[in-house]
Formats: structure tokens, sequence, C-alpha cells
């Protein structure tokens, strides 16, 4: 397994360019199921989720090709078993999202329960509420979640998909993919308004798609007969762009990065503003400023509180990212999880490079440090993985970060890209 060895000390300069949105991608990829002409996804990042996805689109008996430089060509001509199996779901959550296409394209679908993961429970139960209300009987077998359409088809209908953590992502996906070729209008109300769904739905509309509201609490959805083919590029990744910002915010250096969109950052740059790390920006770029470096180091962030929301909130996604800029921060700073209260396995790794952390619940409170000192840690999942390496970058002596799958299922080449920014990073094997 690999291993990433960070070398702390260097102050990152220089520009990257964010890829495409893995968050927006994978739901793009499944839309895909929704017609038997071709789906060209372009700006699809070299992800290890994205071949996943991509497998359980051959699995069902797609033809997937790829174009090159990003382009991804999927057509569903047939799908002769509807079936999406443990093996396929359990690797990644996302993989649930094939079921609303599947059954609205197919009149029935089975597909694993997704299970647990390692920062809670994540319960389907919004995704199967919403089904139930467009008229699907769902049932559960040996793990599996089997879906039935009424003999008719689905039937449109106005759906509450809040949970107790707010809305959910991939329930309004599943249900807004469900709803496009049922009958009548289809409601829903507390959607997602994450600009992930805006993406899907623009792709929705050009399959021939009549869906109004994405981005909003409200989406109203038009059945429409039948979808066609369509070409479709996805939106950079807001969340890699929030992560190589932070790399910038947290070695003090100026650290462009090109190809994003400022605007669906908002509550990321304001904590960075708060914070004291001043961001340039323009249409589709931001550049972290330098900090002074004053006496023997370099002039420290100032602590600043966060909690995780729904979009436009501060995102859960970037929760372990800012754990670690505030570790170091001047004063004491408190986090609050509210979307994945358990989303706190970076606590303890960074707790072993002198991080001074408490946690009571869903709230982590960060006494800043001046430094910390390089070890040897272990990665749980992506966003936390990448928190150590943030953290590594500014460590004294040598940070190792274990089990280094789990940056690859979210980060193209984040090895390349940091060192050409002047980290000192490099990837080995383990033992
Ligand atoms: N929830 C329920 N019942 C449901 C669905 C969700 O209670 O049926 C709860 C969840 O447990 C959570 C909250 O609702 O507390 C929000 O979960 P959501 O459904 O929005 O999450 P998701 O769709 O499974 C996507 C992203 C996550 C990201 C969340 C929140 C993808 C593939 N994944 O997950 O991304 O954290 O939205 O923004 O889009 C990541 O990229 O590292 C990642 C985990």
């Amino acid at each position: 397994m690999d291993v990433l060895v960070v070398e702390g000390g260097e102050v990152l300069e220089g520009t990257v360019r964010t890829a495409g949105a893995k968050n927006a991608v994978l739901s793009l990829l499944t839309a895909a199921i929704l017609t038997e002409e071709e789906v060209v996804v372009e700006n699809v990042p070299a992800l290890a989720d994205v071949r996943t996805m991509l497998g359980i689109l051959k699995e069902l008996g797609g033809e997937v090709r790829e174009l090159g430089e990003g382009r991804v060509s999927i057509r569903m001509a047939e799908i002769p078993e509807p079936v999406a199996d443990w093996n396929l779901v359990r690797k990644m959550r996302a993989s649930f999202e094939v079921l609303g296409p599947l059954l609205a394209r197919c009149g029935r679908a089975q597909v694993s329960y997704p299970g647990g993961c390692v920062f809670g429970l994540r319960p389907v139960d919004i995704h199967l509420k919403g089904l139930r209300a467009l008229g699907a009987t769902i049932t559960t077998d040996a793990g599996y979640v089997l879906a039935e359409a009424p003999p008719g088809g689905l039937v449109g209908a106005e759906i509450y998909l809040g949970t107790p953590f707010g809305s959910s992502v991939g329930a309004t996906r599943n249900v807004m993919m469900a709803a496009v070729c049922a009958k009548g209008t289809t409601v829903l109300q507390n959607a997602a308004c994450e600009p992930e769904i805006v993406d899907l739905a623009q792709c929705l509309i050009k399959m021939g798609a009549r869906v109004l509201g994405a981005g909003s609490p409200t989406i109203v959805i038009e059945g429409v007969e039948r979808l066609h083919g369509t070409t479709h590029s996805v939106i950079p990744d807001r969340i890699e762009a929030g992560t190589y910002l932070a790399a910038g915010a947290i070695t003090g250096g100026r650290v462009r990065v090109e190809n994003c969109r400022p605007d669906h950052l908002t509550s990321f740059l304001d904590a960075l503003h708060h914070a004291g790390c001043a961001v340039e920006r323009g249409t589709d770029w931001l550049e972290t400023q330098p900090r002074e470096a004053f006496g023997s180091g370099l002039e420290r962030l100032r602590a600043t509180d966060v909690t995780t929301q729904p979009y436009p909130g501060f995102p859960t996604d970037l929760q372990a990212q800012w754990v670690t800029l505030m570790s170091l921060a001047e004063g004491i700073s408190v986090v609050t999880e509210r979307i994945y209260t358990d989303r706190y396995m970076h606590l303890a790794e960074l707790t072993r490079l002198g991080a001074r952390v408490r946690r009571q619940g869903s709230i982590a409170i960060l006494e800043g440090i001046e430094r910390f000192s390089g070890a040897s840690l272990m990665a749980s999942d992506l966003r936390a993985s990448v928190s150590l390496v943030l953290a590594g970058l500014v460590a004294r002596g040598t940070t190792e970060i274990h089990r280094v799958y789990h940056i690859d299922r979210g980060y193209e080449r984040v090895e390349a890209r940091l060192s050409s920014l002047g980290a000192n990073i490099r990837r080995t094997s383990a033992e």
C-alpha cells in the first residue's frame, strides 16, 4: 500500500488547476442510465471513484469508452439485469445512486445497501422514502434494496426530503433521476442546494428532462416520456480548490487555484478572511496572499470558529482541512460538525503531531500550537487523509501518511500538484 512522505517547511508558491468535481461526476455518470443513447461526459477527473462507477456501468451492460483528455462516452443501449452487486456498492457509497435511474429506466432495480462508513451510519431512508412516494414498492432482502415501479410506471408526487441533519445531496439526486420520466409533476421540498445538484439538473435538462428550481430548496420536475443523449462538462471541484487554498494558507504562501468557481466557496473564503488569510479572486481563479514572516516564524492565522452546514454553509468536506489550519492558529477555535457528527477520525492523528484537541460530541475544541512535529500517521477517509497531508507540509521533520488510497479516491495526482507548488512530498510503497 502506498505511503505519502512529506518533509515539512516549504512555503508553497505557484498555480494549480482544479479538476472536475468528484461529487458531481459520479451522479452525471449514473444519469447515462436514463437513456439508450450516448452520453459524453467531459472534464472527468482521473480518480479511483470514477473508475469504480464506470465499472458499475459496464457491469450493467453499458459500453464505456475513454475518449482522452478527460472525455468519457457511455452508452447504456440495453440493461439486461438492473442489479448493482454488493462487491461494487461497498467500495463507494455513491454507487447507491444508480437506484433511482435504474428504477426509472427498467421499472425495477436491485441495489446493495451501501453499509456504514468510517464516519458514521449514513442511512438511505430518505432515498427510499422519496422513491416510495413516486409509487415504488421497496423491500429489503439479503442486504439488497429491491425497488419495483407500479404497473403503469412511477407517478409524480410532492416529497419532503429533509433529514435531521439538513437536506440530503444523494437522496435529492436519486429521487430527481427517478422522477424525470414519472407521470405528472414531482415537487421536491427541502432539496439539497449544492452546486453538484445544479450540475446534474443541467445535464438532465440537456437530455430532455424538465427540471425547474435546482439550486433552491424546491425543485419541480415535469415528467417526460423519454430522455436522449447529450454532452456535458463537469463543474470544477470546489472541495479540491478549497484544499489547495488551505495548503497556501497553512504554509503562508501564494497559491493560485485556476479553473475554479469562487462563488461556490463563499463560506470557506469568509472563514479564511476571518482567520487572517487574504485571498485575491477573479472570475475563475483564487489566490492566497503570502503572510509576513516575523522573528523565526510565520504570522499565525487567527482562531476562527466554523459550523458545517448544507450548501451554502461551510462544507463538511472541508472540515478536516479547517481543523488542521486551526490547530496552528493563535487562540482557541471551535469546530462544530452538523452533517456527520462522527467525522473526526483526523483528530487522533493530528494529536500525534502535537495538536491540542478536545472533542465533545460533534464539537472539536482546538487550542492552537506553534508547530506540528512530524510522525507516521494512518489515513482513514478521503478528507481526513488530505488534512494530514496539509499538516505534514508545515510539520517539523518528516510526516508519513499511510493508507493513502483514500486520497486517490478524490484527489487527482495530489503529490504531483503539491510538488509543482514546491512541496517536498513523494509517494513510496510500504513494506
Ligand atoms: N441522511 C439521512 N438519510 C438519508 C440520506 C442522508 O439521514 O437517506 C443524512 C446523512 O447521514 C447526513 C446528511 O443526511 O447526516 C447529509 O447526507 P447526504 O445524503 O447529503 O450525503 P451524501 O449524498 O451521501 C454527499 C457527498 C459527500 C458529502 C455529503 C454532504 C457525494 C458522492 N458525496 O454525500 O462527500 O460529504 O454529500 O455534503 O456526493 C466526500 O467527498 O468526502 C464526501 C463524503
